[in-house]
Formats: C-alpha cells, structure tokens, sequence
C-alpha cells in the first residue's frame, strides 16, 4: 500500500497482549486504524475495551505484541528506546484526563519543560501558545490556582508546543464541568482544522460526538462496524445499546451503562430529560 501523505498515524495489524500463559490479556487484536491530518476520531467503547491501550501503542508509549505503528510516515514499531523519546516529544503531544502538570510550576513552566532545544530558540512558543489558548493572564499561575477548564488548557498548550502532527487525548473532558468541557471539546476541533493535526480522542462522553469528524467503537480490543449506540441519561455516558438494562418510561425506553444508574433513574424519572 502506497504511502498516503495525509496519513499521520497509520496502524498495521496490531496486537498488544499483557501478560502470558493463563493470565494473559489481548487488549488489541488485530487492529487497523489510520487518522489523517485535519481530522478528529472519537474512540468510545466499554470499560476494558482497550482504548488507553490503543492510545498509549498510537503513542508510542507502549510497543505492540505485533503488528506496525507508523507515526508522521516514520515507522516507530521496531524503534528502540533510545530513539522513541524524541519521536514521542517532536511528533505525538499527549492529553490525559488529569492534565499531569506538575504543581511547583507556573503555566508557563510546565508548557516550556518539553520543549525540545531546536524549538527553544529566540520566540517564546510556550508564552505564545498559552496567550492563543486564553490564557495570557495566567502564565505565572501554579496549577492550583488554577481552574479545571484552565489547567487542561495548559495540557492542551503543553501537547502543542513542540508543533507535532497527531494529538492524542485520552478522556480529556472527564473532569470539567459542561461549560468547560465544550470549550476543550471545540478547541480540538479547531487545533484539527486550522493547524492540520489529526486528533484522536478517547472519551465516553456523548457530547464529544458533534465535533468529531468520525466515530469508532472499540470492543474486546476490536473496531465494531455499525454498533447502536444511545446516552445514558443519569451519567450521560455513551454506550451500546444491546444488552444495556433499560426502563420504559412515559412511552420511551432509556438504556444504562448498569444496574446503579438504572436505578438511580428509577427514583425520580423526572430529573433526566431527554432534551439535549
Ligand atoms: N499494564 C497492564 N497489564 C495487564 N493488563 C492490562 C494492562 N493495561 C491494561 N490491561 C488490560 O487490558 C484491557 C484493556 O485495558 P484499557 O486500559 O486499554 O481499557 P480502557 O478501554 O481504556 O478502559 P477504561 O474505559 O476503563 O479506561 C483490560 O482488560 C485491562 O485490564
Ligand atoms: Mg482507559
């Protein structure tokens, strides 16, 4: 297959088992995946169903059991781990649900402490970045003064600075409020469109669905063409509507991830409207 020069990640056939013998885990199986430049894929799926898996082998955190990775064209499969860091630092930017700053430094520091030193030079990419994000009057700010909206900015500045071509998110949305967590949502979408990056997020939020480009689920460590999706309406997760427990209410049916929201649903139908 030739090589498609939009292609920013390209996934081969990949398997990533933990563990051997009895207690083995194959928490990819046999995937192939490719996210171009200037598009954002949604991965959702089950708890357990491989999607931090699949994150941190498309990141180049974790080596495959087999299979190819190639990231920017370069093929980081069979790379050593003298080779990756660079790889990892140039190419990839990382967003995680915690945001990972570290405490006892400002914005701006935590933007600067991965900068590689060819992008060091006589500009300021973190200070500049952090003014692009909104965040121009918080540079000397420590984490925790700090909101969460604002510190996943500084996460968000932080994957970005040393210009790479994917961005991969991991729940980034999971611990901001819904106000914050569109605004996060919508600057993906458009650090994908206007700076050409392919973003892949995982996240089991369902408002996520309206800025993605396309979105795939993943089961059992497999891509599932066409599964029926639905919210559930107490946790708002998106999830499969087979095998869901459900209750007919006022003529319609909810679905739920499990027996704690059903419940919860069950007490007071009135507090979850459909609206949204
Ligand atoms: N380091 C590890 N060692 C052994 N097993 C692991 C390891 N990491 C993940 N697994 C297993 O691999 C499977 C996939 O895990 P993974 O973390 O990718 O799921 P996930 O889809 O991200 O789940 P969640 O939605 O709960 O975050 C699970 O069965 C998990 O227990
Ligand atoms: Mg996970």
């Amino acid at each position: 297959m030739p090589d498609d020069i939009t292609a920013v990640l390209t996934m081969e056939r990949v398997t990533k088992v933990f563990g051997e013998g009895d207690g083995a885990v194959k928490a990819l199986d046999d995937v192939d995946f490719v996210a171009n430049a200037g598009e954002v894929i949604v991965i959702m799926g089950p708890s357990g169903s491989g999607k931090t898996t699949f994150l941190t082998t498309a990141g180049a955190l974790l080596t495959p059991t087999s299979g190819t990775v190639k990231v920017s064209n370069i093929d980081i499969t069979n790379m050593s781990e003298s080779e990756l860091p660079d790889v990892r630092r140039e190419k990839i930017g990382f967003i995680f649900q915690s945001f990972n700053l570290l405490e006892s430094l400002t914005a701006t520091e935590n933007v600067r402490l991965v900068l590689t030193k060819a992008r060091r030079g006589g500009h300021h990419p973190a200070r500049e970045l952090l003014d692009m994000l909104g965040l121009g009057h918080r540079l000397n700010s420590l984490p925790k003064q700090l909101s969460g909206g604002e510190k996943q900015r500084v996460a968000i500045a932080r994957a970005l600075v040393n210009n790479p071509d994917l961005i991969l998110a991991d729940e980034p949305t999971a611990n901001l409020d819904a106000k914050r967590g569109r605004e996060v949502m919508l600057l993906l979408r458009q650090i994908a469109l206007e700076m050409q990056k392919a973003v892949v997020i995982v996240s089991h939020d369902h408002r996520i669905r309206e800025i993605a480009h396309r979105v795939v689920w993943l089961e059992d460590g497999t891509f599932l063409p066409d599964v029926a999706t639905t919210r559930d309406p107490v946790c708002n997760r998106v999830i499969e509507v087979e095998g869901a427990p459900t209750i007919d209410s006022e003529g319609q049916t909810y679905h739920f991830c499990g027996h704690d929201c059903r419940k919860i649903f069950e007490a007071d139908p009135a507090r979850f409207d459909q609206s949204d």
